[in-house]
Parts: structure tokens; sequence; C-alpha cells
């Protein structure tokens, strides 16, 4: 647990409050310095002198205590955060944390937190079923806030059923399985490119390649989840823009150039996993291009686009990292090792989409990773949220390097 030094536990209106005394003192013995925060509901279960005594911090309970004048109570607290957990966690405590509502010193102190949360919600089988529950708790999730599933068993109310608080030692245990705040793609900014990109033949119809774009959005979540700033420029796909992304849309190979070029400068890595369409259109027409007696055949003449990664191998300043990918269908190494050089990237993640369950359109992958100082890394076919780790593994090793 070494980058959660400082955890707040949020202690809320539960008889499982009491637990939240031995999962403060399971911390404590763990090296880590825990300060309470306590509602009104909590002071009903137990009072703040037993968390006082087991945590040797002060227990914050009223939002207008102003116990230090030099600071104001809860951002000092929010600030110092490295990890905050909510435990028990009512439906009160997580409806107000879904919609923004801060009334009392726990609401007000976790909207301040910018640090990682983790929520364990607590309460009746019929209250955690509750649409508005659900809703809620769906909510959390979708702004990354990391929701324990509650333990199955012995309720308060005399019957068995979903909703108990899990023992304070599972709790640890999801602590430890969080990710370490600080990564070295922490505040790192990355632009992940997406798609196929799509040109246009006329108003109807366009060129296009296979690509879902989900390598490249799993990277991008696997980035966020790692603290990085990213930016997310996407041709057409039908996937769900991962939570705290920032999204770029394209549709064309110079659209994406142009965005991709101008973003740059600003840029610590860039990871080129869009499929860039390499021949456009001559010209595109205006109207829809009508069959007639005298035409069985037609022509589309083609032009090259532009290389983006060439382009950006110009402007490229040192610390900048550019990865690129190369699907290929022969001869994959030889083929992956010139665009590494020619690309004048620092990673090249290649994969052959001849063989079955490779690359394009699935939610699998198997890939190659080359690096210009290191022998190729070839991984096992797993799920591409699999592969994004490791991508992202080496990518963060080599940020490392460079620091
Ligand atoms: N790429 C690019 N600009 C293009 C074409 C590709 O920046 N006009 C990027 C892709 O996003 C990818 C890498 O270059 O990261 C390699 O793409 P790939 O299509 O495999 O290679 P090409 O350079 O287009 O060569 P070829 O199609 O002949 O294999």
């Amino acid at each position: 647990m070494a980058e959660q030094r400082h955890v707040a536990l949020y202690v809320t209106g539960s008889i499982a409050a009491y637990k939240a005394l031995v999962l403060t003192r399971l911390l404590v013995k763990d090296g880590v310095s825990v300060r309470v925060v306590m509602t009104k509901a909590a002071e009903a279960f137990v009072t703040p002198l037993s968390f006082q005594v087991l945590s040797k911090n002060a227990v914050a309970t009223d939002m207008f205590a102003g116990t230090d004048v030099k600071a104001v109570d809860h951002i000092e607290l929010a600030d110092w955060t490295d990890l905050a957990v909510v435990a028990p966690a009512t439906a009160d405590i997580i409806g107000k944390l879904a919609n923004g509502i801060a009334d009392d010193m726990a609401s007000l102190t976790l909207m301040a937190t910018s640090a990682p949360k983790l929520v364990v919600p607590t309460m009746n089988q019929h209250m955690l079923d509750n649409p508005a529950t659900a809703r809620n708790i769906a909510t959390l999730k979708q702004d990354g806030i990391s929701v324990m599933t509650p333990a199955s068993g012995f309720l308060a109310e005399g019957y068995s059923g979903r909703g108990r608080m899990p023992e304070p030692e599972e709790i640890m245990r999801a602590i430890k399985d969080l990710r370490p705040r600080k990564t070295p793609l922490t505040g790192k900014k990355v632009i992940v490119t997406a798609g196929g990109t799509r040109e246009r033949i006329d108003p109807v119809r366009f060129i296009t390649n296979d690509s879902s774009g989900k390598m490249g959005y799993a990277i991008a979540e696997e980035m966020q989840q790692r603290g990085a700033e990213v930016t997310l420029i996407s041709a057409p796909t039908k996937l769900k823009v991962p939570a705290g992304v920032k999204f770029v849309s394209v549709l064309t190979t110079e659209d994406l150039a142009e965005a991709v070029t101008t973003a740059f400068k600003q840029t610590d890595i860039l990871v080129m996993a869009a499929a860039v369409a390499d021949f456009k259109p001559v010209s595109s027409a205006d109207q829809k291009i009508k069959k007639s007696a005298d035409n069985d055949q037609m022509t589309i003449k083609l032009t090259k686009t532009a290389d983006i990664l060439k382009q950006v191998a110009k402007l490229k300043q040192p610390g900048q990292i550019t990865v690129g990918f190369a699907a290929e269908t022969q001869n994959l190494l030889d083929n992956a090792q010139h665009k590494l050089v020619s690309k004048q990237l620092d990673l090249l993640i290649a994969n052959d989409v001849s063989k079955p369950g490779v690359g394009f359109n699935g939610d699998t992958n198997q890939v190659t990773i080359l690096q210009p100082d290191q022998a190729p890394i070839k991984t096992t076919l797993a799920d591409k949220h699999t592969i994004a780790k490791q991508v992202v593994d080496q990518i963060s090793q080599r940020v490392q390097k460079e620091g």
C-alpha cells in the first residue's frame, strides 16, 4: 500500500459502522495514516471517540467546526487524501456522491477530493435493489469510482439477503488491489487515435477498413486509469468513450492528420492505433453516382494520403514518445521493423491479422512489441484489455527510462 499512505475513511449511518472500527485498526496496523469523517447518522451507532483512539487523529463530523484557523478544513483533508474509502456507504451518501450534493462534512469533503475513491455499499437488500440506488451506483462507476459488491448473508433485519458490508479484511484486499495513485504516466499528456478513417466517394458511399477501434479505446482507458491526461482522437466506431477521456471525433485521414499534428506539440505520448486510409478518391462526387446503361464498369481514381506518423516524426522533440501499429498479413517482423525505423517510432505494436482471433474487429489480439533497443516481446492471444495493459506497461517503462 506504498502509494496510499493517507486514507480518509468515511463512516456513514449503518449498524455496520462497528466494522469500520476494525477496518481502521487494520489500516493503522499496515502503516497507513487514517483520518475518519463521520456523518451524524453514523454517530448514532458508534462514537467519534472510538475512531479517534484507533486512528490517533481527530475525527471530522461538523463542516462548521473550523478547528484550524489557518486552513479550510474540508479542503485540507481532501488535499491530504491519497485514497478515500466510504465504508459503510449508505444509500444516502451514494445518492449524494452520484448527484453532487454536499450538505454535510462527509459529502462536502468527498466532493472536494480528487483522489481515487472506494465505496462499500451497505444496506438492506430492498434498498440496494431500489432503481434509484442502482442508478446512483452505476453513476459512481461511470465517474471512475470503485464500488465493492456487497456481501450476502444474515442481515440486521433478521433474514438473509444481499447488502451486508464485506468483512474488513476483504475491504483491505480491495484497497490493496486499487491502482497506486502515482504511476510513470500520471499527468502525462497522451493522444490515442483509433478507428478506421473514411474517405468519401459520393454523399452515400465511402472507403474504409475493418477497424473496430477496440484496441485504441482499450489503450486510452488503460492510460487514463494510470493517471494520464488522455485525448482520444477517433474515426467512427460503435464504442463508448472511456470515462475521464477527452474525445475528438474525426472522419477522414486529413481530419485526423490535422487533429494529431495540431495537438502533438503539447503531447508527451502519441499512440497511433487508428487504421488510416492510405488512399482517398482524387475527387468525391457532389451527387450520388448513378448507374446507367453505359457504365458496366467504373473506375475510382485514388491518391495517396499523408503519412501522419512520418509528418509527426519531423516535429518530434527529445522526450516525446511515438507509438505505431502495424497490421500485417505476411513477413510480420521484417515489415514491422521497417516501419519502426522509417517512422522513427519508440514502440511498434505489430500483429499478424491473417491469424484467427488476431487484430481487426474482434475482441482478442496477439501482438509483438518492437522497440529500437530491445528484443521483440511477443504476447499470447488475449482479450484486447489484457493486451492494452501489456502495451501500456511497455510505454510506461519507456517513460521511466527517458525520465
Ligand atoms: N499511419 C499513419 N498515416 C498513414 C498510414 C498509417 O500515421 N497514412 C500509421 C498507422 O496509424 C499505424 C502505422 O502508421 O500506427 C502503420 O500503419 P500501417 O497501415 O500498418 O502501415 P503503412 O505505413 O500504411 O504501410 P502499409 O499499409 O504499406 O503496410
